[in-house]
């Protein structure tokens, strides 16, 4: 059924299609609803905690899908383990000029340059309580395009306490490259201030609410071994959770050719795959156990999923693998995934 739906969706223009693609998922789980999600073998609470939190099954869909908080409620009838919804910013924004989305078909590859388009925190929340909590929920946080980076922290900090009631877990975005100078917060000055005093304000809101939420970082796949240390250690420092590996790249491997190669944007999908895979390695080499990794990039079937934790993911996420196999993809990687998150 979903090649048919992913032919008639690529005849429109990705953006288009990416819109509609989130409403025809909310249909198609209204059909194929049998009363009860798809399930690992185990139920829930036998597998071990994840950052405290009892995932049902390892597979989460990755932010960016769901920007505005508007569709959790249908990813859990899809399958999927967890959401991370978002980013949201502050303030609302409306990104980058279109077009900004673009699909490399031959290489089950997406460009984007969204830019960080959403609807602010208040519509954010609204939309949020709109939905039902059905699912486990990660909020993932930005900063607004205008606010210059000495001020960024501040942008930060208004999302983590608007979002930390109802997050499961909050993802601390330093890594999408369509916002100027948000990769700079990857570097060890930046990033020491900005976890310290997120993670400040996250103990004072534990204290306030009785309820510790983890915090976790999402980085990039374009980090050499020695700032891939450096961010190890400063999420030591400063007790951060978990570590999402990666977003998208600013580099083009493999796809140098292509004539949108020379788009702006982030790359994804299984191009991607590689990159994202060492990156988990690389994390996995040094925070060993002690800190969770949640791997995506490039996943598009079984064997991509399972090279993700064999680097050392403990969860997955995925995005484009989505989009050009169908929530298929999440039905046919679970049975094997589920067990593994059992052991
Ligand atoms: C169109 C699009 C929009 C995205 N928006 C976000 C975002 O807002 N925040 C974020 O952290 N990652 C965002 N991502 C990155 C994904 O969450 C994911 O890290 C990346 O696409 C790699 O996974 P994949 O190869 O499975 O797509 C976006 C990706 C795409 C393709």
């Amino acid at each position: 059924m979903y090649p048919l739906i992913r032919s008639l969706l690529f005849r429109l223009d990705p953006e288009t299609s990416h819109d509609l693609a989130l409403r025809l998922f909310a249909l198609a789980s209204r059909l194929s609803n049998t009363g009860k999600p798809p399930q690992a073998t185990a139920e829930p609470d036998q597998s071990p905690p994840v950052m405290g939190i009892r995932f049902p099954n390892p597979i989460g869909l990755a932010a960016g899908l769901d920007k505005q908080g508007t569709a959790r409620d249908i990813f859990r009838r899809l399958g999927f383990g967890f959401v991370e919804i978002g980013t949201v910013t502050p303030k609302p924004q409306p990104g980058n000029p279109k077009p900004r989305m673009f699909r490399l078909k031959e290489h089950q590859a997406l460009i984007n340059r969204m830019g960080f388009n959403s609807v602010g925190l208040e519509q954010f929340r609204k939309n949020l309580a709109a939905t039902s909590a059905n699912i486990i929920t990660g909020i993932n946080i930005g900063k607004n395009a205008a606010t210059p980076v000495n001020e960024a922290i501040n942008d930060y900090l208004a999302c983590l306490r608007e979002v930390y009631t109802p997050a499961d877990y909050i993802a601390i975005n330093i890594s999408s490259p369509n916002t100027e100078g948000l990769r700079q917060f990857q570097d060890r000055e930046l990033l020491d201030v900005l976890l310290a005093g997120l993670n400040q304000e996250r103990e004072r809101l534990s204290d306030k609410t009785g309820n510790r939420k983890p915090l976790v970082i999402k980085v990039a796949p374009d980090l050499n071994r020695l700032q891939v240390n450096a961010i190890a250690a400063l999420i030591r420092t400063h007790s951060i959770d978990g570590i999402i590996a990666t977003n998208t790249t600013v580099s083009r491997p493999g796809i140098e050719n292509h004539p949108l190669s020379i788009q702006t944007g982030g790359l994804s999908g299984v191009p991607l795959k590689q990159p994202s895979t060492q990156i988990i390695k690389l994390l996995h080499d040094n925070l060993q156990d002690e800190v969770p990794i949640i791997g995506v990039g490039g996943i598009h079937n079984l064997e991509s999923a399972l090279e993700k934790f064999e680097a050392g993911a403990r969860l997955i996420q995925l995005y484009t693998g989505l989009i050009y196999q169908g929530p298929t993809l999440v039905k046919q990687i679970l049975d094997v995934t589920g067990k593994i998150h059992q052991s």
